[in-house]
């Protein structure tokens, strides 16, 4: 293996993280987010969303997913994900496992627009089915894609006006705010859903998600669910010190634009080369169409996953670039391709 393109997590963390952990190592702190370093970072945050949310760090997205939408919903209340999201396609049915219904809305781009949603709302068989109330969706999405201020918007008063409560997984939210196609700000993100969460483990930390709950009837007890479901990490420390570090000078931003910055080049040099890109994505995750023929030397060189399938001779196959991708190896990853 030359250099995985596998996923955005396979290096461990910033160095100041590194860094901060090693200096603060034997300075005692309250436990259970408690501590000076969680404060300072949810201080930050708050900066940063021009808002008055309660933040909460928790260990993993899929945690994160299935503390939130369990915290949020009636045990007879469902939520909308677009066939592509993470939470149904990809969380061994963890947010099923909390007694909640995710139902999967056909998404090309891996987007939902209220269109998407109206099905769900019009059942005609009443308390026989359950009643949706919540719409989960990714900036990134699962396929690169980001939300435009205006999509968001109209989902947003959708999601108002229908009494549903949207919900942002932001695991990859540093790369969409960094694409170049992007016009949203944090203060928009928080001012435009209930609750969303700010990705470490994909933007430079060792491990962590910011949860951001910025809808006042979404904050009270959200603690209780947090301990409930194992979520209440003793040592929350330990995130709160990487968050304070990411979120300081921006760095979190130069990391995910640096991984976005790596793809572009990638997609440049595969469109160049005359291979079609199967989305159009301006993230940290792109999509070449590969012939069949160089896929395993491309698999066994540099990770990377079939997609899916695009017809009998082609993939689509899945490159991702981190904060941590040495722009070198990418250089000579789009020489090899070019032929140089
Ligand atoms: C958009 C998104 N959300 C959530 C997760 C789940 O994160 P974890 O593997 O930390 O549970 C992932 C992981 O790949 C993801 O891509």
């Amino acid at each position: 293996m030359i250099y995985s393109f596998a996923n955005d997590y396979a290096e461990g963390c910033h160095p100041s993280i590194l860094r901060a952990l090693a200096e603060t190592n034997l300075i005692q702190q309250a436990g259970y987010g408690d501590d000076a370093y969680t404060k300072n970072a949810e201080k930050i945050i708050r900066e940063l969303t021009n808002s008055d949310a309660d933040v909460h760090m928790i260990a993993g997205g899929t945690l994160a997913n299935l503390t939130v939408i369990g915290s949020v919903l009636r045990p007879f209340e469902s939520v909308v994900a677009a066939s592509t999201g993470h939470i149904y396609v990809n969380e061994t049915g963890a947010i099923e496992a909390t007694g909640h219904k995710v139902e999967a809305a056909p998404s090309a781009d891996g987007k939902l627009r209220p269109a998407d949603i109206k099905p769900f709302l019009n059942k005609v068989r009443g308390h026989h089915v359950v009643r949706t109330r919540m719409v989960y969706i990714s900036n990134s999405t699962e396929l690169g894609t980001v939300y435009t201020k205006q999509e968001l918007t109209d989902l947003y008063t959708f999601c108002k006006e229908n009494d549903l409560i949207l919900f942002m997984d932001g695991a990859r939210l540093p790369m969409a705010l960094t694409a170049p196609s992007n016009d949203l700000t944090l203060a928009d993100i928080a001012a435009l859903t209930d609750v969303f969460y700010i990705g470490g483990t994909k933007c430079g930390a060792l491990l962590g998600e910011a949860v951001v709950i910025t809808n006042p009837g979404l904050k009270r007890d959200f603690k209780y669910h947090l301990k409930q479901r194992g979520a209440l990490t003793a040592k929350g420390r330990a995130m709160g010190i990487q968050f304070d570090q990411l979120l300081r000078n921006n760095l979190i931003f130069d990391l995910a634009g640096h991984a976005n910055r790596m793809a572009a080049k990638m997609a440049n040099a595969f469109a160049a080369k005359g291979y079609a890109l199967s989305i159009d994505s301006d993230t940290n995750q792109i999509f070449p169409v590969l012939s069949n023929s160089i896929i395993p030397q491309m698999q066994e060189d540099y990770g990377c996953l079939v997609w899916s399938i695009a017809d009998e001779d082609h993939s689509v196959m899945r490159f991702i670039t981190s904060w941590a991708t040495p722009e070198d190896v990418v250089d000579e990853f789009v020489k090899k391709l070019s032929g140089e």
